[in-house]
This record gives C-alpha cells, sequence and structure tokens, in this order.
C-alpha cells in the first residue's frame, strides 16, 4: 500500500484543464518529485493533495483512507505537511516563533502545555537556519524563508511532506545541504513528494519520479529512465533524440 495514492484527478478552471485525469503514488521511506514544465498543473496537484483545491472528479488515499473530503486541517493531523511556492511565513512573527506557532497549533491544548523550545531550536539547527532564529520572518533572503517553511512543516511531525519548488532560492552548497536532508527525512519512514524545477536536485535525490504536461502524467519511472525519456524530452526541449534517429532512418 501506497502512502499516498492520487487516483483520477480532474481539475477545471473555468475552459481550462489543469489536471486531466492524474494518477500517481508517493510511498513511505521515499523522496518522489513530481516535475512538468511551467503550468503543467504541479501546485494545483497539491493543492487537491492537501485539501485546498476540491476536484472536480477522482480521490486522494492516505495512509490507505481516502482523504477527498477531508479538510485541511484534518489532513494536517492525519500527517501531512506542505510548504508553499509562493512564501507563506507569519511576517512580522520571528523565525522561532513562526515554528514555534505551527509546532503549538498543530499539538493542540497538549501541545501548549509542552515545553516546546528546545525543540524548535533543534528543528531550525536540522535545516539549518538556526542564525536566523530572532529575525523577523519578512527580513530574511528567500532562501533562507523557504527552509523556514520546511522546519515549520517538520514541526507538526509529518508522516508525508509535500514540497512546492523547496529549493529555489537556495545557493549551491544550501542545495546539497538541502538534497541530504531530504535523503534523511525519507530514511526516518517519512516520505517526501517534491515539485522541483532543480532537475540536479530532482535526478539525483529522487527514488521516483512522476511527469505531468498540460495536466496529464506522461511518464513514471526511477531518475534515468525519465532522463531518457523521448516523451518527457519533447515536453521540456519541444523535441527528442529519438527524433534525430527517425529522421536519419
Ligand atoms: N485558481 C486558478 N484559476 C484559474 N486557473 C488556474 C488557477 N490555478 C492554476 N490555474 C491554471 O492551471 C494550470 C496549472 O497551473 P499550476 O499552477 O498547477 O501549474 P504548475 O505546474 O504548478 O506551474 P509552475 O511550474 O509555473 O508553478 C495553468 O494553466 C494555470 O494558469
Ligand atoms: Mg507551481
Amino acid at each position: 500500500m501506497s502512502l499516498l495514492e492520487v487516483d483520477d484527478v480532474v481539475v477545471q478552471f473555468g475552459g481550462v484543464t489543469a489536471v486531466d485525469h492524474a494518477s500517481f503514488v508517493a510511498e513511505a521511506g521515499r523522496v518522489t518529485g513530481l516535475i512538468g514544465p511551467n503550468g503543467a498543473g504541479k501546485t494545483t496537484c497539491f493543492n487537491v493533495i492537501s485539501g485546498l483545491q476540491k476536484p472536480n472528479r477522482g480521490r486522494v488515499v492516505f495512509d490507505g483512507r481516502p482523504v477527498t473530503r477531508l479538510s485541511v486541517p484534518r489532513r494536517s493531523r492525519r500527517g501531512m505537511g506542505r510548504t508553499f511556492q509562493r512564501l507563506e511565513a507569519f511576517g512580522s512573527l520571528s523565525v522561532r516563533e513562526n515554528v514555534r506557532v505551527a509546532r503549538d497549533i498543530h499539538g493542540g491544548f497538549a501541545g501548549l502545555l509542552r515545553p516546546t523550545a528546545a525543540d524548535v531550536d533543534g528543528l531550525l539547527e536540522r535545516v539549518g537556519i538556526a542564525a536566523y532564529a530572532d529575525e523577523r520572518a519578512d527580513s530574511i533572503p528567500t532562501g533562507t524563508a523557504r527552509l523556514l517553511e520546511l522546519a515549520r512543516c517538520l514541526a507538526c511531525d509529518p508522516q508525508l511532506l509535500l514540497l512546492d519548488e523547496p529549493s529555489s532560492g537556495l545557493d549551491e552548497t544550501e542545495t546539497d545541504a538541502f538534497g541530504h536532508l531530504l535523503a534523511e527525512l525519507a530514511a526516518e519512514g517519512r516520505g517526501v513528494l517534491m515539485v522541483e524545477h532543480d532537475m540536479d536536485l530532482v535526478m539525483s535525490v529522487c527514488d521516483e519520479i512522476h511527469v505531468l504536461d498540460f495536466g496529464k502524467v506522461i511518464a513514471s519511472g526511477a531518475p534515468g529512465a525519465i532522463r531518457s525519456n523521448p516523451d518527457v524530452q519533447r515536453a521540456y526541449l519541444g523535441y527528442s533524440d529519438a527524433d534525430d534517429q527517425e529522421l536519419v532512418r
């Protein structure tokens, strides 16, 4: 049984079909990539999975149970966490307070009674932004804010992390460290589903990749197979090595 199953999901915005009968899975203990050209429907899929967008049809099954009708908070309580392509930190709070709010709200009344400051600082340390703990969230660099979103997501101890373009704004060294952290999170048994445009990161860290184009899943497989898939090459480059061979023949 997969940790997450997206089953035949369709999302229409007026005349635009943003997600077109998409089905794919993400497993616990693995990093799964969801890639595709701009406008392919990746963020819309994340919105359907996390509960922000109601699909026109299809369903989402999480940890063996359908969650398609559950609210965002209930999915979060079941163990889904996410970060956003357009950053969503509380700008007037400090970095530490942002993570603390997530932790305390998620923990409910019991969470408010537990002393949590040490855990929060541990999380900031873990994602590599402890030096920014007391800075206001609206004053930190974009890359740091992405790591803050990751720390806030981890504060809810999710079984599944949905990360929407988590590496944009990170420099090369930060991206390397981030790749190691993703592998570590998967090794802890969590599932990671990541939308990402940095192909080096995707190819080096993902165990499996699903490719969306115009809302449809056009390929699923291991990084090597995806890289050499003619449909994927056409979606990204407009042509494939296989087309050259056809011309030569
Ligand atoms: N709320 C909305 N209303 C109308 N159209 C939308 C809405 N959200 C997304 N779309 C359209 O749906 C399609 C898929 O958008 P989506 O944001 O899911 O793509 P994406 O793969 O995340 O792209 P990017 O790589 O640029 O982030 C696009 O054509 C987009 O313009
Ligand atoms: Mg997007």
